[in-house]
Protein backbone atom coordinates (compact mmCIF):
# COMPACT_ATOMS: atom_id res chain seq x y z
CA UNK A 1 0.00 0.00 0.00
CA UNK A 2 1.80 3.39 -1.02
CA UNK A 3 1.22 5.80 1.45
CA UNK A 4 1.73 9.56 0.66
CA UNK A 5 3.53 11.56 3.51
CA UNK A 6 4.24 15.39 3.55
CA UNK A 7 6.64 16.94 6.04
CA UNK A 8 5.79 19.86 8.08
CA UNK A 9 9.26 20.86 9.16
CA UNK A 10 12.33 19.51 7.76
CA UNK A 11 15.03 19.66 10.22
CA UNK A 12 17.05 17.03 11.49
CA UNK A 13 14.55 14.68 12.76
CA UNK A 14 12.75 14.98 9.17
CA UNK A 15 15.72 14.96 7.34
CA UNK A 16 16.67 11.48 9.12
CA UNK A 17 13.29 10.19 8.63
CA UNK A 18 13.57 10.78 5.29
CA UNK A 19 16.63 9.28 4.76
CA UNK A 20 15.55 5.78 6.75
CA UNK A 21 12.46 5.33 4.23
CA UNK A 22 14.53 6.07 1.21
CA UNK A 23 17.07 3.23 2.59
CA UNK A 24 14.84 1.39 4.00
CA UNK A 25 12.34 0.94 0.79
CA UNK A 26 12.56 -2.82 0.40
CA UNK A 27 12.55 -3.80 3.92
CA UNK A 28 9.44 -1.74 4.34
CA UNK A 29 7.38 -3.12 1.31
CA UNK A 30 8.56 -6.84 1.70
CA UNK A 31 7.84 -6.78 5.40
CA UNK A 32 4.91 -4.45 6.19
CA UNK A 33 3.79 -3.54 2.97
CA UNK A 34 4.24 -0.06 3.13
CA UNK A 35 5.43 2.05 0.12
CA UNK A 36 5.98 5.65 1.51
CA UNK A 37 5.96 8.41 -1.24
CA UNK A 38 7.55 12.05 0.11
CA UNK A 39 5.08 14.14 -1.99
CA UNK A 40 5.46 17.34 0.24
CA UNK A 41 8.12 19.10 2.12
CA UNK A 42 7.26 22.60 3.92
CA UNK A 43 9.66 24.06 6.17
CA UNK A 44 9.71 27.79 8.05
CA UNK A 45 13.38 28.07 6.77
CA UNK A 46 13.88 26.04 3.93
CA UNK A 47 11.26 26.37 1.75
CA UNK A 48 8.13 24.31 0.25
CA UNK A 49 7.75 22.00 -2.39
CA UNK A 50 5.07 19.63 -4.11
CA UNK A 51 4.51 17.20 -6.21
CA UNK A 52 1.92 14.94 -6.28
CA UNK A 53 3.43 12.33 -7.97
CA UNK A 54 7.08 12.29 -5.32
CA UNK A 55 9.92 13.43 -4.84
CA UNK A 56 12.95 12.02 -5.30
CA UNK A 57 14.63 11.81 -2.14
CA UNK A 58 18.60 12.00 -3.15
CA UNK A 59 17.77 14.82 -5.50
CA UNK A 60 16.07 16.36 -2.66
CA UNK A 61 18.65 16.14 -0.07
CA UNK A 62 21.12 16.79 -2.70
CA UNK A 63 19.83 20.37 -3.61
CA UNK A 64 19.00 20.78 -0.02
CA UNK A 65 22.82 19.74 1.49
CA UNK A 66 24.15 22.46 -1.49
CA UNK A 67 21.81 25.48 -1.31
CA UNK A 68 19.91 24.65 1.64
CA UNK A 69 16.32 25.26 0.29
CA UNK A 70 14.12 22.88 -0.59
CA UNK A 71 12.78 24.71 -3.22
CA UNK A 72 15.70 24.63 -5.88
CA UNK A 73 14.83 20.88 -6.36
CA UNK A 74 15.08 19.95 -10.04
CA UNK A 75 13.38 17.12 -11.21
CA UNK A 76 9.45 15.95 -11.15
CA UNK A 77 7.07 17.66 -13.62
CA UNK A 78 4.30 18.51 -11.77
CA UNK A 79 5.86 20.65 -8.73
CA UNK A 80 4.72 23.57 -6.95
CA UNK A 81 7.32 25.74 -5.14
CA UNK A 82 6.36 28.49 -1.78
CA UNK A 83 3.72 26.27 -0.62
CA UNK A 84 3.00 27.26 3.23
CA UNK A 85 2.49 24.82 5.95
CA UNK A 86 -0.89 24.80 6.13
CA UNK A 87 -1.74 24.99 2.31
CA UNK A 88 0.29 21.76 2.16
CA UNK A 89 -1.75 20.15 4.56
CA UNK A 90 -4.79 21.27 3.36
CA UNK A 91 -4.17 20.95 -0.80
CA UNK A 92 -1.37 18.40 -1.04
CA UNK A 93 -2.67 14.49 -1.67
CA UNK A 94 -0.70 13.84 1.15
CA UNK A 95 -2.44 10.60 3.17
CA UNK A 96 -0.21 11.44 6.71
CA UNK A 97 1.58 14.36 8.04
CA UNK A 98 4.43 14.24 9.52
CA UNK A 99 4.53 17.10 11.89
CA UNK A 100 7.82 18.01 13.05
CA UNK A 101 8.10 21.75 13.20
CA UNK A 102 10.07 23.71 16.10
CA UNK A 103 7.00 24.54 18.00
CA UNK A 104 7.14 26.16 21.39
CA UNK A 105 6.44 23.99 24.05
CA UNK A 106 4.38 26.43 25.95
CA UNK A 107 1.83 26.99 23.67
CA UNK A 108 2.50 24.04 21.49
CA UNK A 109 2.03 25.82 18.32
CA UNK A 110 2.29 25.78 15.63
CA UNK A 111 1.75 22.13 15.81
CA UNK A 112 -1.63 21.97 17.34
CA UNK A 113 -2.96 24.05 14.48
CA UNK A 114 -1.54 22.11 12.21
CA UNK A 115 -2.83 19.19 13.64
CA UNK A 116 -6.19 20.56 13.65
CA UNK A 117 -6.03 21.28 10.51
CA UNK A 118 -4.57 17.86 9.32
CA UNK A 119 -7.66 16.27 11.00
CA UNK A 120 -10.47 18.28 9.78
CA UNK A 121 -9.05 17.45 6.71
CA UNK A 122 -9.14 13.70 7.04
CA UNK A 123 -5.22 13.56 6.99
CA UNK A 124 -3.62 11.47 9.69
CA UNK A 125 -0.83 13.06 11.66
CA UNK A 126 2.86 11.20 12.90
CA UNK A 127 4.08 13.85 15.36
CA UNK A 128 7.09 13.92 17.88
CA UNK A 129 6.28 17.36 19.23
CA UNK A 130 4.49 17.17 22.72
CA UNK A 131 2.72 20.33 22.73
CA UNK A 132 -0.21 18.62 20.64
CA UNK A 133 -0.28 15.54 23.16
CA UNK A 134 0.09 17.39 26.64
CA UNK A 135 -1.78 20.78 26.06
CA UNK A 136 -4.57 19.12 23.67
CA UNK A 137 -4.62 15.33 23.79
CA UNK A 138 -8.36 15.08 24.35
CA UNK A 139 -9.76 17.71 21.68
CA UNK A 140 -7.28 16.35 19.24
CA UNK A 141 -7.61 12.68 19.71
CA UNK A 142 -11.53 13.29 19.24
CA UNK A 143 -11.32 15.29 16.33
CA UNK A 144 -8.89 12.83 15.26
CA UNK A 145 -11.66 9.92 15.57
CA UNK A 146 -14.21 12.14 13.87
CA UNK A 147 -12.40 12.70 11.06
CA UNK A 148 -11.24 8.60 10.55
CA UNK A 149 -7.39 10.17 11.08
CA UNK A 150 -4.51 8.27 12.91
CA UNK A 151 -2.44 9.98 15.14
CA UNK A 152 0.71 8.55 15.94
CA UNK A 153 2.98 10.46 18.97
CA UNK A 154 5.41 7.97 20.13
CA UNK A 155 8.36 9.99 20.02
CA UNK A 156 7.03 12.46 22.40
CA UNK A 157 8.27 10.50 25.16
CA UNK A 158 11.53 8.59 24.97
CA UNK A 159 12.21 9.12 21.25
CA UNK A 160 12.25 5.70 19.43
CA UNK A 161 11.99 3.65 22.83
CA UNK A 162 8.34 2.46 23.13
CA UNK A 163 7.53 4.27 26.19
CA UNK A 164 3.65 4.60 24.84
CA UNK A 165 3.49 1.79 22.94
CA UNK A 166 4.87 -1.00 24.75
CA UNK A 167 2.75 -0.26 28.40
CA UNK A 168 -0.57 -0.02 26.11
CA UNK A 169 -0.19 -3.00 24.25
CA UNK A 170 2.26 -5.65 25.89
CA UNK A 171 0.97 -4.40 29.37
CA UNK A 172 -2.76 -4.61 28.67
CA UNK A 173 -4.75 -5.81 31.32
CA UNK A 174 -2.75 -4.11 33.74
CA UNK A 175 -3.39 -0.88 35.79
CA UNK A 176 -0.40 1.15 35.95
CA UNK A 177 -0.65 2.92 39.42
CA UNK A 178 2.41 4.15 39.17
CA UNK A 179 5.45 5.84 36.76
CA UNK A 180 8.94 6.77 37.78
CA UNK A 181 11.29 7.97 35.39
CA UNK A 182 14.35 9.58 33.81
CA UNK A 183 12.58 11.09 31.10
CA UNK A 184 15.08 13.63 29.85
CA UNK A 185 18.39 12.45 27.73
CA UNK A 186 20.09 16.00 28.07
CA UNK A 187 19.74 16.53 32.02
CA UNK A 188 20.44 12.83 32.39
CA UNK A 189 23.79 13.07 30.28
CA UNK A 190 24.77 16.35 31.91
CA UNK A 191 24.45 14.72 35.13
CA UNK A 192 26.39 11.62 34.13
CA UNK A 193 29.26 13.69 32.60
CA UNK A 194 29.31 15.59 35.40
CA UNK A 195 29.64 12.50 37.34
CA UNK A 196 32.79 11.97 35.12
CA UNK A 197 34.48 15.15 36.70
CA UNK A 198 32.63 17.58 34.02
CA UNK A 199 31.51 21.01 34.57
CA UNK A 200 27.62 22.10 34.45
CA UNK A 201 28.48 24.47 31.22
CA UNK A 202 31.09 21.49 29.71
CA UNK A 203 28.00 18.77 29.95
CA UNK A 204 25.50 21.01 28.87
CA UNK A 205 27.62 21.81 25.39
CA UNK A 206 28.21 18.72 24.36
CA UNK A 207 24.55 17.68 24.95
CA UNK A 208 24.04 20.67 22.51
CA UNK A 209 26.53 18.89 20.57
CA UNK A 210 25.57 15.95 20.43
CA UNK A 211 21.75 17.00 19.12
CA UNK A 212 19.69 15.99 22.39
CA UNK A 213 19.13 18.92 23.88
CA UNK A 214 16.23 21.55 22.93
CA UNK A 215 16.23 24.33 20.77
CA UNK A 216 16.36 25.76 23.90
CA UNK A 217 18.11 24.03 26.39
CA UNK A 218 15.89 25.81 29.64
CA UNK A 219 13.50 23.49 28.79
CA UNK A 220 15.35 20.71 29.43
CA UNK A 221 17.16 21.93 32.38
CA UNK A 222 14.46 23.66 34.15
CA UNK A 223 12.79 20.60 33.68
CA UNK A 224 9.90 21.61 31.80
CA UNK A 225 10.78 19.10 28.64
CA UNK A 226 10.41 16.30 31.74
CA UNK A 227 6.94 18.14 32.49
CA UNK A 228 5.36 17.97 29.52
CA UNK A 229 6.44 13.71 29.00
CA UNK A 230 5.28 13.12 32.41
CA UNK A 231 1.59 14.98 31.45
CA UNK A 232 1.71 12.74 28.38
CA UNK A 233 2.27 9.49 30.50
CA UNK A 234 -0.43 10.97 33.16
CA UNK A 235 -2.97 11.45 30.41
CA UNK A 236 -2.81 8.80 27.92
CA UNK A 237 -1.17 5.96 29.77
CA UNK A 238 -3.20 6.50 33.56
CA UNK A 239 -6.63 7.91 32.19
CA UNK A 240 -5.67 11.41 33.92
CA UNK A 241 -6.34 14.78 32.79
CA UNK A 242 -4.14 17.22 34.27
CA UNK A 243 -2.09 19.93 32.96
CA UNK A 244 1.45 20.78 32.96
CA UNK A 245 0.79 23.59 35.03
CA UNK A 246 -0.18 21.16 37.72
CA UNK A 247 3.03 19.05 37.94
CA UNK A 248 5.75 20.85 40.80
CA UNK A 249 8.77 20.80 38.65
CA UNK A 250 12.06 21.91 39.62
CA UNK A 251 15.39 21.07 37.25
CA UNK A 252 18.93 20.51 37.96
CA UNK A 253 20.22 24.19 37.26
CA UNK A 254 20.58 23.88 41.55
CA UNK A 255 23.05 20.63 40.93
CA UNK A 256 26.51 21.84 41.67
CA UNK A 257 29.79 19.80 41.21
CA UNK A 258 30.20 19.33 44.85
CA UNK A 259 26.68 17.93 45.13
CA UNK A 260 27.53 15.41 42.51
CA UNK A 261 31.20 14.30 44.14
CA UNK A 262 29.34 14.37 47.48
CA UNK A 263 26.82 12.22 46.16
CA UNK A 264 29.45 9.32 44.72
CA UNK A 265 31.05 9.34 47.95
CA UNK A 266 27.84 8.01 49.43
CA UNK A 267 27.58 5.57 46.41
CA UNK A 268 24.62 7.61 45.55
CA UNK A 269 23.63 9.45 41.98
CA UNK A 270 21.57 12.50 41.25
CA UNK A 271 19.21 11.93 38.62
CA UNK A 272 16.00 14.10 37.74
CA UNK A 273 12.88 12.00 38.26
CA UNK A 274 9.41 12.69 37.00
CA UNK A 275 7.10 10.49 39.22
CA UNK A 276 3.07 9.86 38.49
CA UNK A 277 0.81 8.34 41.10
CA UNK A 278 -2.70 7.36 41.10
CA UNK A 279 -4.37 7.70 45.05
CA UNK A 280 -7.17 6.01 46.24
CA UNK A 281 -9.68 8.21 45.02
CA UNK A 282 -7.94 7.53 41.05
CA UNK A 283 -6.57 11.26 41.17
CA UNK A 284 -3.77 11.31 38.86
CA UNK A 285 -0.91 13.85 40.11
CA UNK A 286 2.88 14.03 39.31
CA UNK A 287 5.82 15.87 39.70
CA UNK A 288 9.66 16.60 37.70
CA UNK A 289 12.19 17.19 40.95
CA UNK A 290 16.04 16.18 41.28
CA UNK A 291 16.49 12.91 43.80
CA UNK A 292 19.81 11.88 45.21
CA UNK A 293 19.07 8.15 44.94
CA UNK A 294 21.06 4.93 45.82
CA UNK A 295 23.40 3.76 43.08
CA UNK A 296 21.40 -0.01 43.38
CA UNK A 297 18.43 1.41 42.27
CA UNK A 298 17.53 0.33 38.53
CA UNK A 299 16.99 3.94 37.55
CA UNK A 300 20.57 4.94 38.88
CA UNK A 301 22.06 2.47 36.47
CA UNK A 302 20.34 4.80 33.66
CA UNK A 303 23.52 6.98 31.96
CA UNK A 304 24.31 9.01 29.19
CA UNK A 305 21.62 10.52 27.09
CA UNK A 306 19.63 6.91 28.11
CA UNK A 307 15.83 7.49 29.65
CA UNK A 308 14.25 4.78 31.78
CA UNK A 309 10.73 4.22 32.98
CA UNK A 310 9.39 1.66 35.65
CA UNK A 311 6.02 1.08 35.55
CA UNK A 312 4.36 -0.27 38.92
CA UNK A 313 1.28 -3.03 36.95
CA UNK A 314 -0.81 -4.66 38.94
CA UNK A 315 -0.85 -7.50 37.97
CA UNK A 316 2.68 -7.77 36.25
CA UNK A 317 4.38 -5.33 39.27
CA UNK A 318 7.42 -3.62 38.31
CA UNK A 319 8.77 -3.14 34.59
CA UNK A 320 11.52 -1.31 33.32
CA UNK A 321 12.19 0.10 30.39
CA UNK A 322 14.98 1.61 29.20
CA UNK A 323 16.49 2.84 25.90
CA UNK A 324 17.36 6.12 23.71
CA UNK A 325 15.66 9.29 24.68
CA UNK A 326 16.59 12.00 22.18
CA UNK A 327 18.75 12.08 19.17
CA UNK A 328 17.96 12.64 15.54
CA UNK A 329 18.40 9.24 14.05
CA UNK A 330 15.95 7.65 17.32
CA UNK A 331 13.18 10.13 16.88
CA UNK A 332 13.01 9.85 13.67
CA UNK A 333 12.51 5.98 13.97
CA UNK A 334 9.90 6.72 16.54
CA UNK A 335 7.75 8.58 13.83
CA UNK A 336 8.66 5.31 11.43
CA UNK A 337 7.14 3.15 14.24
CA UNK A 338 3.73 5.45 13.80
CA UNK A 339 4.12 5.00 10.37
CA UNK A 340 4.29 1.37 10.44
CA UNK A 341 1.29 1.49 12.97
CA UNK A 342 -0.66 3.55 10.49
CA UNK A 343 -0.38 1.20 7.59
CA UNK A 344 -1.23 -1.81 10.20
CA UNK A 345 -4.76 0.44 11.12
CA UNK A 346 -6.16 1.43 7.64
N1 LIG B 1 15.55 17.47 24.66
C1 LIG B 1 14.91 16.21 24.86
C2 LIG B 1 15.75 15.36 25.76
C3 LIG B 1 14.73 15.56 23.51
O1 LIG B 1 16.89 15.73 26.03
O2 LIG B 1 15.30 14.33 26.24
C4 LIG B 1 13.63 14.59 23.44
O3 LIG B 1 12.40 15.13 23.84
Amino acid sequence: MSVKIAFIGFGGVGQSLANLLWKQQEELREKYGLEPIIVAVSDMMKGSIYSPEGLDIPILMDSLQKTGNVEDYEGGEEIYRGWDSFETIKNSNADVIVEVTFTDVETGQPAIDHCRTAFRHQKSVVTTNKGPVALAYEELSLLARENNAYWGFEGTVMSGTPALRMPVYTLAGNEITKIKGILNGTTNFMLTEMEKGHSYEESLKKAQELGYAEADPTSDVEGYDARYKAVILANYLMGGNIKPEEVQCEGITGITEAMIKEALSLKKRWRLLAKIKKDGDHRITAEVKPECINEEDPLAGVTGATNGILYECDLAGPILLTGAGAGLEETAYSLLIDLIDFKRNS
